[in-house]
């Protein structure tokens, strides 16, 4: 399995696409709700890739010099559990610069925050509601994880 940027129209494509049907599609939410997502700040897009398919991404924005959010993680459902989310988080931190210390925060779903603990992220305590989530009984709470050197 190769963790890379996302470069082509078509590897985009199918981020946008794994992303859809791992996050938004089983909500019942539009094909076209990633764009209310969108952060004006520079962004990364990674894919993990394996067998020439796009089985896992990550999409992340630099919203200062020293902060970074995870906009969103997905694997898909037959290659869960199998380290590419673990993978991708680590990819993401092996390409920051790190001349300074710098920060990773993301809203994980109540789903997925064991993950985020299990990468060492911890609960700022800030919870952030939505109500096409909220009614699906997700929650969106802040974690936050300092980065000061490559482990
Ligand atoms: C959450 C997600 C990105 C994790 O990726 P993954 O490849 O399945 O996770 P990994 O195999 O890298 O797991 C790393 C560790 O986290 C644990 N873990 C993974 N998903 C978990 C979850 N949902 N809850 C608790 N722990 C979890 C694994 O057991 C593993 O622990 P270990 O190191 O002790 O074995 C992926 O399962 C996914 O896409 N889920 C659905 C979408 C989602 O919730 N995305 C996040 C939105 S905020």
């Amino acid at each position: 399995m190769n963790i890379k940027h996302a470069v082509t129209e078509k590897e985009k494509n199918e981020l946008d696409q794994l992303l859809w049907n791992v996050l938004w599609k089983p909500l019942g939410l539009p094909r076209d709700i990633r764009q209310s997502f969108k952060l004006n700040y520079p962004q990364i897009e990674l894919i993990a890739v394996d067998s020439g398919n796009v089985v896992g991404c990550l999409v992340a924005n630099w919203l200062s010099d020293d902060e970074i959010e995870i906009r969103h993680i997905a694997v898909s459902f037959d290659y869960q559990g199998r380290s590419v989310g673990r993978r991708l988080v680590g990819k993401l931190i092996e390409l920051v610069e790190l001349n300074v210390p710098i920060t990773i925060h993301t809203y994980a779903r109540n789903t997925s925050a064991g993950f985020f603990s299990k990468l060492g992220f911890i609960p700022t305590g800030e919870y952030l509601e939505h109500p096409d989530f909220a009614k699906h009984g997700i929650a969106n709470q802040k974690m936050y994880c300092e980065i000061r050197e490559i482990t």
